[in-house]
């Protein structure tokens, strides 16, 4: 993390920097619509950048039968994050200072969370590498980043903050946000009331209009962007998970498996002409959803990615969500699923 970075996490702490706020249990509720064992029993899991800990720390309330860590370069973060752990009574969490790709961690773990972070590092594939190698055999990655498409115009609205802002750190960057006029517009990530479902304080406003309009680092990336990032990381599948966009969110769903209901979406399904959707039906995968991020323009995404058996602890729906991967011969894939990458 550069300085900066840190810097402006350690004046404004993400998601809160209130340890009485409510929970974000999203996440942890929404687990059963990724794993199909998400019983989690015995594992390790980490949550890398965990920020304050809102997201870990309702995982590890409710899963009770797993251990977690929560990794950030945040001091204060993980400040907020021990309080809010302790507040709850979660004893089946711990919490390590330190930066990717720096972090001397000998700590192996069968699940790895890391939302909003990578798009944040000078380098995300040094970052990439550090996850895939704080893996287990039979683990499995999980990311949330932004996504290029929804994010052009919140990317130059930052970047005329930048060019603006006068010298005096985090504090004068979201004087010239408030200035300007912006605020992030949090309907577009498909949260229009905040993650928690209750309105921002003004605290957690200026924390997300940082975050958002203020940070030195932001890369965001494309579906496409990913195979050639996980390239020689020895991961055995990647697959599409989720788009966030204005309309909502939704889970990815390329082989129409789940319930034709609003939390799933298939990119034929966003294509009205019936010879075209033929077209699309015939490209493989990775088209595919190239389609459907260009139909839809996502904000923010989600893949997955693993080794070893962890594909079979994903719903059937991950399965038919793989993308390839480069270099990588069918002949090594987990038998079964070498059909499902067209
Ligand atoms: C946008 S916040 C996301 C927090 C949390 N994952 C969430 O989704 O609520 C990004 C977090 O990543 C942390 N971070 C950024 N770069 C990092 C790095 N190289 N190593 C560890 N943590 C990092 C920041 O300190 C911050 O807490």
């Amino acid at each position: 993390m550069t300085s900066e970075v840190a810097r402006l996490y350690e004046a404004f702490p993400f998601p809160s920097p209130e340890p009485e706020s409510g929970l974000i249990d999203v996440v942890a509720r929404e687990m059963p619509l990724v794993l199909s064992d998400a019983s989690l029993d015995g594992r390790r899991v980490l949550d890398a950048g965990c920020g304050t800990g809102h997201t870990l720390v309702a995982l590890a309330l409710r899963h009770p039968e797993a251990h977690f860590t929560g990794m950030d370069a945040s001091r204060r973060s993980l400040g907020v994050a021990r309080h809010l752990a302790e507040r709850h009574g979660a004893t089946n969490v711990d919490f390590v200072h330190g930066t990717m790709p720096q972090l001397g961690l000998t700590d192996r773990f069968d699940l790895i969370i890391c939302f909003s972070v990578l798009h944040h590092l000078p380098d995300p594939r040094a970052g990439l590498s550090w996850l895939t190698e704080h893996l287990n055999t039979d683990g499995l990655l999980h990311l949330w980043l932004y996504h290029a498409l929804g994010e052009h115009g919140r990317m130059l609205d930052r970047e005329l903050v930048q060019l603006l802002a006068p010298p005096g750190g985090p504090a004068a960057g979201l004087d010239t946000v408030r200035k300007l006029g912006l605020t992030l517009p949090l309907a577009e990530y498909g949260f229009p009331s905040g993650w928690t479902g209750s309105a921002l304080s003004q605290a957690e406003q200026d924390v997300f209009d940082a975050d958002a309009y203020v940070n030195p680092v932001v890369r965001p990336l494309r579906f496409g962007d990913l195979p050639p990032l996980f390239d020689g990381l020895g991961m055995d599948w990647l697959a599409a998970d989720r788009v966030y966009f204005p309309g909502g969110v939704k889970f990815i769903d390329l082989d129409g498996i789940e319930p034709d209901d609003d939390q799933y979406v298939r990119p034929e399904s966003l294509i009205g002409d019936a010879a075209l959707r033929v077209r699309l039906a015939a490209l493989g995968s990775l088209d595919r959803v190239r389609a459907l991020e260009l139909r839809l323009r996502p904000t923010g995404f989600r893949v997955l990615a693993g080794r070893g058996a962890s594909l079979d602890r994903c719903v059937p729906r991950i399965k038919g969500n793989l993308l390839p991967l480069p270099r990588r011969s069918t002949e090594d894939m987990p038998a079964g699923h070498r059909d499902e990458l067209r």
